[in-house]
């Protein structure tokens, strides 16, 4: 199980009724569509509901075994609508094999009333290189399986799903027999899409019998033109120094190429060509971007070897105040890597990347409370990769007391530990998050509420002076010695 529900679905947590409910809607359609992707596979199925009596206004989706497991993200909203409706897992799962979840309806509908629901989800390591080598020549195929039909414990009068590719190769799909529910071909390909379905009057299927009676396996195989990029860890400590008015992030990250394993040797000089012609085989990379805050500065990227003095910096000026957190998501300095040699499949690269920030930009002071409230992104978007394992550390002033602290998700696990560096006396309080399967759309912030009383505010410089005079008072009891060597000392 490794589905992290949105906080609103913690708020909704205490209103639980677990009523099953499976006769109160019928689907009228469902619709699937997949963007077949690389290390992310994104997944939007849409419900036309009717409600068969009065006063229904929790609805359940089902998610099968397979699909429950590579699902990271999910979220749910009415069609058209931008705000995410609560939902929660439901109380029973059918033998592991099927997991349910059930969503409030905004208002109970009445009989024959109807809604449409849009469930979002994205999926990782969904997708893997098929053929598993291939040369520096050759496109880079993936493969995606799926089951075919859309479970519901409710009966359906049509469904359908599609599997679309971003480049306009479908190599093969699997063309299934003897479907249930079929009238005509039980799937077709046009153009980059394969739709499977229609399929008419299927039964509740949120059951092992109809999974045992009807449910099948399709694999889509096709080309992929970008490369399948994992980050296998993000490590990120975030330092707050009231005292400097910063905030510094510091990255290690482990980046893997999931493509597949080169084929052949390498040739540098096709590799120019390819590059020059602007047609880089995907799974051979030479480049990625980063997503890093505004307003940022010092900004530093290094490997094992040392300084990559390759990579490209674009800065965003410091976001104006009072910005959405969509806004702020488009308001961002984008860092272009480039690793010292190409990656090809299956290799990883390790680097550490750093900025400091004003801390003005992520941090106030609420009068009303007395504390300030620091907000610090989970991670750092590289467009289209997972991070499969994160550890977000975030290390407050010294003397910090009254730490609360609010994820935009829930973490596994979080800690409260402290920290100590040079110059600290009693060392500092530090908030550690782990995470695991994160995806674009775990872009959000973790907040820490905290007070920082004025003689901790007072500790460091005097630390400092402290540290200033001793060296001071050796100076003087220094120049009392005598030091010089006696080199005319007689023998
Ligand atoms: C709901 O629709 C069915 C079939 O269209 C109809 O027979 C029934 O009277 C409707 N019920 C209400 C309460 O509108
Ligand atoms: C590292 O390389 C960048 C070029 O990307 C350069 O601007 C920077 O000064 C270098 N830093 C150090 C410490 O050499
Ligand atoms: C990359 O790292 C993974 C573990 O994270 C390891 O299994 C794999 O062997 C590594 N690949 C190479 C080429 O070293």
């Amino acid at each position: 199980m490794k589905l992290w529900p949105p906080l609103a679905v913690l708020c909704s947590l205490l209103a639980v009724d677990l009523v099953w409910a499976a006769h109160s809607f019928e689907n009228t359609a469902i619709v699937r569509t997949v963007e077949l992707g690389g290390s992310l596979v994104h997944v939007t199925t849409t419900y036309a509901i009717k409600s068969l009596e009065a006063g229904s206004s929790r609805y359940t989706i089902a998610l099968g075994r397979d699909e429950h497991q590579k699902t990271s993200w999910l979220e749910v909203r009415l069609k058209g609508q931008q705000a995410a409706l609560p939902f929660e897992r439901h109380g029973t799962h059918l033998d592991n094999e099927v997991y349910l979840y059930d969503v409030t309806l905004p208002k109970a509908l009445a009989t024959n009333g109807t809604a449409n629901i849009v469930v979002e989800t994205v999926q990782t390591h969904a997708t893997y290189p098929w053929p598993q080598e291939a040369a520096q020549s050759e496109d880079q195929a993936l493969k995606y399986e799926s089951d075919l039909f859309v479970l519901s414990p409710y009966e359906t009068s049509v469904q359908r799903t599609k599997l679309r590719s971003s480049t306009p190769s479908i190599l093969s799909f699997t063309q299934p027999e003897e479907v249930s529910f079929a009238t005509e071909n039980p799937a077709t390909k046009s153009g980059t899409t394969v739709t499977y379905g229609p399929y008419y009057n299927i039964p509740a299927s949120a059951s092992s019998d109809f999974i045992a009676a009807h449910q099948q396996h399709v694999t889509v195989q096709y080309n992929h033109g970008f490369p399948v990029l994992e980050v296998t860890k993000l490590k990120r400590a975030a330092e707050v120094s009231h005292w400097g008015a910063n905030l510094n992030i510091q990255d290690e990250i482990i980046l893997h190429n999931a493509g597949p394993r080169l084929k052949g040797h390498f040739s540098r000089l096709q590799h120019q060509t390819q590059s020059y012609y602007n047609r880089p085989a995907p799974h051979v990379l030479s480049w990625a971007t980063l997503l890093l805050p505004a307003g940022i500065s010092n900004v530093y990227y290094y490997d094992l070897i040392g300084n990559v003095s390759t990579s490209r910096l674009r800065t965003a000026p410091s976001p104006p105040k009072g910005l959405s957190q969509a806004a702020l998501n488009n308001h961002f300095s984008t860092l272009e890597i480039r690793p010292r040699y190409p990656l090809m499949g299956g290799w990883n690269y390790s680097f550490t990347l750093g900025w400091d920030a004003p801390l003005g930009d992520s941090a106030v002071w609420d009068a009303k409370t007395g504390k300030y409230i620091l907000g610090v992104p989970v991670m750092t978007l590289i467009p289209g990769a997972v991070v499969d394992e994160a550890e977000v550390k975030i290390v407050l002033p010294e003397g910090a007391s009254d730490i609360e602290f609010f994820a935009p998700f829930p973490a596994l696990s979080n800690t409260l530990s402290t920290h100590i560096s040079y110059l600290d006396t009693t060392g500092r309080p530090a908030v550690t998050f782990e995470y695991k399967d994160l995806t674009d759309k775990h872009t959000g912030t973790i907040y820490i509420t905290y007070k920082v009383p004025f003689l901790a505010h007072l500790k460091k410089p005097i630390a400092v002076g402290m540290a200033f005079f001793a060296l001071f008072s050796l100076a003087m009891g220094w120049r009392r010695v005598d030091t010089r060597i006696h080199t005319k000392q007689k023998l």
